[in-house]
C-alpha cells in the first residue's frame, strides 16, 4: 500500500498549501491512504467541521489531532459523529471522541490509525505505551487484521517518540511524530519494519516561529511581558511529511521516504 502523512497543518497558510497540493501528490505517487494532522489547522489552534470537511474534499482520508485538539470548542460535540477525526488515545475515560479507527482501503484492503500523545514536557495523560499496546493486541499488522497500521505519536521529545516506534517495530507499518513543527531526516525503516520518521514537520510557513508570526514568537522570550496574542505567519506554506510503500502480504514498509514541497526548506520528493 502507498501512504502519505503529512505532519501539523497550521493556520491558512498550511491549509491552502495542503488543499492546493495534494490532489497532485495523491495522483503522482498513486497513494492508497491519507493521513494529515489538523491540530492547528483553525488559525494555528484546533480545527472546525467545516476545515475537515475542507481536508476530506482534497483528498484526506483521516485527520489526526494533539494537545490542541479542543482550541475550538465546536468540535467536542462534533467529533463523535466523525470517525475520521482522531484525538489522542490516551485522553483520560470519557474524553469525546476515539483515538483510533479501522478504515477501508482501495481493494478491499484495511488501514488502522491511532494516535497517541508523548507525556515528556506535555501535560500529564494515561500511558501512551499501554494504550497503543492494547490496540496492537486487538488487531494484528497484515492480511486478516489491516494491511496497514499508521500510528502518529505527538511528542514534544525526541526519545520518546523513538521509544514507541522501537516498542512497535514490526507491528506497524509506521510510526511518525508530530507536535514539533520541525522535519526531522531520519525517515528510515526500523529492523522488524516499521517505517519512522521522528518529526513529520509541520504544513505552513517556515518563515515563522513554528508557524506563528515572528515578532510576537520571539517577544514571548525575549521579555517576560504579556504580549500579543501569537498568531499564524500568512506567507506561502511548505507541505512536509513523509511517504511510506507497504507490503500487503505482511504489512510492513519497504521504502519510507520524507516528502517536502514549497519554499523556505530544501525539497524533497520520494525517488
Ligand atoms: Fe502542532
Ligand atoms: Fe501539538
Amino acid at each position: 500500500m502507498r501512504l502519505l502523512y503529512l505532519g501539523d497543518v497550521v493556520g491558512r497558510s498550511g491549509r491552502d498549501a495542503v488543499i492546493q497540493r495534494l490532489p497532485d501528490i495523491r495522483r503522482r505517487l498513486e497513494l492508497d491512504f491519507v493521513v494529515v494532522n489538523g491540530e492547528n489547522a483553525a488559525h494555528g489552534f484546533g480545527i472546525t467541521p467545516k476545515i475537515c470537511e475542507e481536508f476530506y474534499a482534497a483528498g484526506v482520508d483521516v485527520l489526526t489531532l494533539g494537545n490542541h485538539a479542543w482550541d475550538q470548542r465546536e468540535i467536542m460535540p462534533y467529533i463523535d459523529g466523525d470517525p475520521r477525526l482522531l484525538r489522542p488515545l490516551n485522553y483520560p475515560n470519557g474524553t469525546p471522541g476515539k483515538g483510533v479507527g479501522l478504515y477501508g482501503a482501495p481493494r478491499g484492503r484495511k488501514v488502522m490509525v491511532a494516535q497517541v500523545m508523548g507525556r515528556l514536557f506535555m501535560d500529564p495523560l494515561d500511558d501512551p505505551f499501554a494504550a497503543i499496546e492494547r490496540e496492537l493486541a486487538r488487531l494484528k499488522l497484515g492480511p486478516g487484521g489491516a494491511e496497514a497500521i499508521i500510528i502518529d505519536i505527538h511528542a514534544e521529545a525526541t526519545s520518546e517518540k523513538m521509544a514507541i516506534a522501537c516498542h512497535c517495530d514490526g507491528r506497524a507499518s509506521l510510526v511518525v511524530g508530530s507536535h514539533s513543527h520541525v522535519p526531522t531526516a531520519d525517515a528510515r525503516i526500523l529492523p522488524g519494519g516499521t517505517a519512522y520518521q521522528t518529526d513529520a514537520g509541520m504544513c505552513g510557513d517556515y518563515d515563522s516561529v513554528i508557524g506563528m508570526k515572528k515578532d510576537p514568537a520571539v517577544y514571548k522570550f525575549v521579555r517576560k511581558l504579556p504580549g500579543e496574542r501569537l498568531s499564524p505567519a500568512d506567507g506561502p506554506g511548505t507541505v512536509c511529511g513523509v511517504f511510506v510503500e507497504t507490503d500487503d502480504r505482511t504489512g510492513r514498509a519497504v521504502r519510507a521516504a520524507a516528502l517536502r514541497q514549497g519554499p523556505h526548506l530544501a525539497e524533497a520528493w520520494p525517488e
